[in-house]
């Protein structure tokens, strides 16, 4: 079976190709090859046929399929096998039936979701297209106590993606959402397995809202919610942000593994929308309120109320008041 992005690649190689040398260079005849182009076609390419010159791209869908995501992706293990689909239930229990069987830094992407996740038992909403669901798949040698960190890590690595390819910071909000101008701009929900002090796996799933217009999203998300798009005033490119969140990643992930989270730490605490503020926690047992003071080196945000410190591990935490929430 031809590979199509090897296709994608030879089309891209010159403004025109004959089929004569598609079907030579790929060992196959030119029948197949137009079949080919056709099945392109379906996936939103437009391609144009020229009696003597040949095939020419004229351009590219803004799909995350698992080549398009690889020509500009420079990682040594994450993202390195990607599974991609059109619609999926929800890429985080795609990859609980992955697990086992794929690789660490396995990549499931899918352009919507019926079913996304969120925490807390909440339901993400997914739209087709227009941000970037995704899991991944890793076998951490961290004690499940490093979770918590391992949370931030994934934020943090966001936030310097967003740096790098949109030149803006969103802030890390504690556990690790990344929210800007008081809007959140995506969530992570890490599903955990291991026992006896081990962490057998780890699925972290990502939701970043990147195209959608403010009308886009649901009444009772439009308020709190943002997407990049919004920010910038023009819709942003996800193929190229999600190249940089999974390097940014890897950079962090590695760095982690060798030698610890402490600036993964100082990150969250210099570009952080947490502390500094008063906070209502909802740890799922009980509902308390105080002053975001500190992230804690084991991960855990550190709240005060009348004198009084409590280490948040899990839970919620609600913004009350601050510059930006106006
Ligand atoms: C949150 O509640 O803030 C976390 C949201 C996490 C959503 C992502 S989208 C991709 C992955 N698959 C899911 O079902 N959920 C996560």
């Amino acid at each position: 079976m031809l590979h199509l992005g090897t296709l994608v690649n030879l089309l891209a190689s010159a403004p025109f190709v004959s089929g004569e040398e598609l079907a030579s260079r790929l060992g196959v005849t030119r029948t197949a090859i137009w079949k080919q182009v056709g099945i392109l076609r379906e996936l939103g390419y437009q391609i144009t046929a020229h009696p003597r010159r040949g095939y020419h791209l004229v351009a590219r869908p803004d799909k995350l399929y698992p080549w398009e995501v690889g020509r500009d992706l420079h990682t040594e293990l994450i993202g390195k096998t990607i599974e991609y689909y059109e619609e999926l239930p929800s890429t985080n229990r795609r990859a609980k039936e992955l697990l086992g069987s794929a690789t660490e830094g396995t990549l499931i992407l899918a352009e919507t979701q019926q079913q996304g996740r969120g925490r807390l038992g909440r339901s993400w909403f997914s739209p087709p297209g227009t941000g970037i669901w995704l899991s991944l798949i890793l076998y951490p040698s961290f004690p499940p106590a490093e979770l918590a960190k391992l949370n931030l890590l994934a934020a943090v690595a966001l936030s310097r993606a967003v740096l790098a390819t949109l030149a803006f910071r969103p802030l890390v909000k504690w556990p690790n959402d990344l929210y800007y101008q008081g809007r959140k701009l995506s969530g992570i929900l890490t599903e955990v397995g291991g026992e006896l002090g081990r962490l057998e796996y780890v699925i972290l799933g990502a939701g970043i809202n990147v195209n959608q217009k403010k009308s886009d999203f649901p009444e009772e998300l439009r308020t709190k919610a943002g997407s990049l798009r919004m920010i910038k005033g023009r819709p942003v490119n996800r193929r190229l942000l999600l190249c940089s969140f999974l390097e940014c990643f890897e950079e962090e992930y590695f760095y982690a593994l060798g030698q610890g989270f402490d600036r993964c730490l100082a990150y969250c605490r210099e570009h952080t929308a947490t502390l500094g503020r008063p906070v209502e926690v909802d740890n799922g047992q009980k509902v308390y309120r105080g002053q975001a003071v500190a992230i804690a080196e084991d991960g855990a945000l550190i709240v005060e109320d009348g004198g009084e410190r409590f280490r948040v591990i899990t839970g919620d935490v609600q913004l009350l008041a601050g510059p930006d929430l106006a």
